[in-house]
């Protein structure tokens, strides 16, 4: 479509090669075009927001903007994978580890509402480390969803599956 768009433009911009039929042509498959990604986009959308069936919230690009967020804030800590391995992993203290987020052992005997909660408001707020910082003025509510759906999505790719994890 890039290719087209470019062609299109030096045509009008060549000084009139193009006949108004054969640019007219040209807009309407551009405008098919943008129809067909966009229906792509819906049906991506909706595919995202059964990540986590047990989510209070759905998808869409959700996933991709918790992706951005965890790189950028949590990643020190936890890692780019997620693992616990970040470069500042081995700073934090006698025995104070980030927990590792691909564990979908452990994540699973988590409920959506737990990670929310323990991102939003600290380590200290359910007895973890107070090391893991809240992101109470970091991020908006929405931010924080978003986070724990990558979590889910790519992290742990798991859902919370009741206490015992099963
Ligand atoms: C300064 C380092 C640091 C940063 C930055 C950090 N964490 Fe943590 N996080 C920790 C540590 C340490 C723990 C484990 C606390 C413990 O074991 O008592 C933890 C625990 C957690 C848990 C608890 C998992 C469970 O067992 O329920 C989650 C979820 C989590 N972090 C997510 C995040 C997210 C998301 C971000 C970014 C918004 C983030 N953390 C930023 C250090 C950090």
């Amino acid at each position: 479509m890039k290719i087209q768009k470019r062609v299109v433009t030096r045509l009008i911009k060549g000084g009139g090669l193009m006949s108004k039929k054969m640019y007219r042509v040209g807009l309407i498959s551009t405008v098919i075009c943008f129809g067909l990604l966009t229906t792509a986009n819906h049906v991506l959308s909706a595919e995202k927001a059964d990540v986590s069936k047990n989510a209070t919230w759905g998808g869409g690009k959700g996933k991709e903007a918790g992706r951005d967020n965890f790189l950028g804030t949590c990643s020190p800590c936890h890692g780019e994978s997620g693992r616990g391995d970040g470069p500042l992993s081995d700073t934090l203290g006698e025995g104070i580890k980030p927990r590792n987020l691909t564990d979908s052992k452990l994540l699973s005997t988590r409920t959506d509402e737990d990670l929310f909660n323990v991102i939003k408001n600290g380590g200290a707020s359910r007895g973890f480390s107070e090391v893991m910082p809240s992101q109470k003025e970091t991020f908006t509510d929405e931010d924080i969803r978003n986070i724990v759906l990558f979590i889910r999505g790519d992290l742990c790719k798991c859902q919370y599956k009741g206490e015992g994890g099963k």
